[in-house]
């Protein structure tokens, strides 16, 4: 009975270790992954978008990557937006609804020639 129970606890703490040890690995990944800075093409000019200017303004991944917790291998916003047969909205919608509605609010860039550069 006693020694069951021990085994039990052993095989719950090892499970725990693993669970964390894979969530880290997980993290650390996406980080390494992440680029500086992402140009984003577009007909009414590139985009350039610097990731780690706005970390230092303390926003969190989450923020801007919705879907980062069930989809973490999926960072790309256009893995699913402007993909044909999802439910995502276009990405257009997608980024002037995160990059303008968070400008408007902290002082961001809001006029077009402040992101679209030709
Ligand atoms: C202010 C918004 C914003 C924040 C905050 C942000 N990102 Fe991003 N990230 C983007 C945008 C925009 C792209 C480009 C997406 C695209 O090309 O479709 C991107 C791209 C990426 C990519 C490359 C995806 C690919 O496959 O090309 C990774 C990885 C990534 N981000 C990780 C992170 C991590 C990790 C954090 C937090 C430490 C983070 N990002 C914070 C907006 C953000
Ligand atoms: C794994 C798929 C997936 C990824 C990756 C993804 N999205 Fe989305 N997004 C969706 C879906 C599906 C919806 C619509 C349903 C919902 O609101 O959850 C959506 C909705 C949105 C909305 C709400 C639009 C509105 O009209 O209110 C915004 C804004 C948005 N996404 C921005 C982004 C940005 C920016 C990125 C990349 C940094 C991103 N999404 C990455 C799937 C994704
Ligand atoms: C949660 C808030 C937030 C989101 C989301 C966000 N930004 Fe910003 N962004 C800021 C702030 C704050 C500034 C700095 C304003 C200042 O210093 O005057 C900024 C500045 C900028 C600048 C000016 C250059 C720089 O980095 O200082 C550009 C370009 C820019 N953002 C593009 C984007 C794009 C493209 C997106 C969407 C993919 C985005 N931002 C999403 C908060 C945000
Ligand atoms: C905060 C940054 C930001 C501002 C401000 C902004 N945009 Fe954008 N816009 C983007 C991003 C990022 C995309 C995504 C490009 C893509 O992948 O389609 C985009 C896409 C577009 C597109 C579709 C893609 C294409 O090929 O051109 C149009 C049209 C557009 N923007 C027009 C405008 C106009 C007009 C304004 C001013 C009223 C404006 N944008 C202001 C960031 C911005």
């Amino acid at each position: 009975m006693k020694k069951t129970r021990f085994i039990g606890h052993v095989f719950f703490l090892l499970t725990t270790v693993f669970l964390i040890a894979g969530l880290y690995s997980v993290r650390v990944s996406a980080r390494k992954a992440m680029p500086k800075t992402v140009k984003i093409k577009a007909k009414m000019g590139t985009v350039t978008f610097n990731h780690a200017a706005h970390l230092k303004r303390h926003i969190k991944c989450i923020t801007c990557h919705h879907m980062m917790k069930k989809n973490p291998n999926k960072m790309a916003c256009r893995s699913c937006h402007g993909v044909k047969g999802s439910k995502a909205p276009k990405p257009m919608t997608a980024f002037h609804t995160t990059c303008k509605g968070c400008h408007k609010k902290r002082g961001g860039p809001t006029k077009c020639n402040g992101c679209h550069k030709k």
